[in-house]
């Protein structure tokens, strides 16, 4: 009865000696970059007996396993195929974690981290949402009689959030793009703002508010009245000048016609 009762009180404590563990439940991974899916367990001394499978919830897809101390891929997901690698050294720690290399858009999702040894047996779910960093965004401009128009590309992931600012800081209307990038997990931007003007201020603004990015790109299109000046300038000196060889040529014979005149006489 004492014994019973014993279990009742301690019994949980005693079963939860043993514990898998992930640090942070969600990891932001991005695109192109390693990603470690942070995993602690409960380590006992005899590192034979460990057995740790990292799995997709969903399907149930093997990421990694690990047995006989050494890794087992025979049955690992082909689309984790040399990218995975658990950190050897620390497994006596109890650190199971796992890395993947080179993110890619599907490697979102939730990832099960098993662990079984002489200690007991536990799992924890950790989820990996994916993320892009935008390209640097390339500008061009096109112009004609009746004004001109900036477009920027560029592409990331998820949908930004764009906007065009004025000098003063106003909001522009402009004309947005997106095409949906499936396989290479990135969305296409282009964006587009018309001004009547030959002078512009304005600058394009992306914000990746899942990773933080915050691009601005400034436009600044003057064009410069003085040159136009110059040439009136040269014109107005080039017709000086015609009108003076002119006034000359015409002095020069007149002055001719004279002297003919005076030695006929
Ligand atoms: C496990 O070890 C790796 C490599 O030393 C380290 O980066 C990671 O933070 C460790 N994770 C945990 C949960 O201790
Ligand atoms: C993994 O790497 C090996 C050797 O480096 C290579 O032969 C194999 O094709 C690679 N597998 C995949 C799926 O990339
Ligand atoms: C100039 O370009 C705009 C679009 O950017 C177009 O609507 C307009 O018709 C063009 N004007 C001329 C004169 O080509
Ligand atoms: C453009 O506008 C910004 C303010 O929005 C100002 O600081 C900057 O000097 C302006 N540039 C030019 C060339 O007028
Ligand atoms: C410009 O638009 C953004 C969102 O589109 C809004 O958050 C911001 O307050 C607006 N700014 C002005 C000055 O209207």
């Amino acid at each position: 009865m004492l014994w019973l009762f014993m279990y009742i009180l301690f019994g949980d404590a005693l079963v939860a000696t043993f514990e898998v563990i992930v640090p942070n439940k969600h990891l932001l991974a991005i695109r192109g970059r390693p990603a470690v899916l942070g995993c602690e367990f409960t380590s006992g001394p005899d590192l034979s007996s460990l057995v740790i499978t990292w799995q997709r919830q969903e399907d149930s897809r093997v990421v990694h396993s690990f047995y006989y101390q050494q890794d087992q891929l025979d049955r690992q997901c082909p689309k984790y195929h040399n990218r995975t690698s658990l950190y050897v050294s620390e497994l006596h720690k109890g650190n199971a974690s796992l890395k993947i290399a080179s993110v890619r858009p599907k490697d979102a999702g939730w990832y099960f981290c098993i662990v079984n040894n002489d200690k007991g047996t536990g799992r924890a779910l950790i989820e990996v949402t994916y993320g892009a960093l935008y390209s640097e965004p390339r500008l061009s401009i096109h112009v004609n009689s009746s004004g001109l128009k900036m477009q920027f590309e560029t592409e990331g992931f998820p949908k930004p959030e764009v906007i065009w600012l004025g000098e003063h800081n106003q909001n522009l209307s402009y004309y947005l793009e997106i095409h949906d990038q499936i396989e290479d997990g990135l969305y296409f931007i282009k964006s587009i703002c018309e001004a009547q003007k030959a002078v512009v201020n304005v600058t394009f603004t992306l914000k990746n508010h899942l990773l933080n990015q915050n691009l601005q790109r400034p436009v600044c299109l003057t064009y410069d009245e003085d040159s136009t000046d110059h040439v009136i300038i040269v014109l107005a000196v080039l017709s000086v000048v015609c009108i003076l060889l002119v006034i000359g040529i015409i002095w020069l014979a007149v002055h001719k016609q004279n002297k003919e005149r005076s030695s006929l006489r």
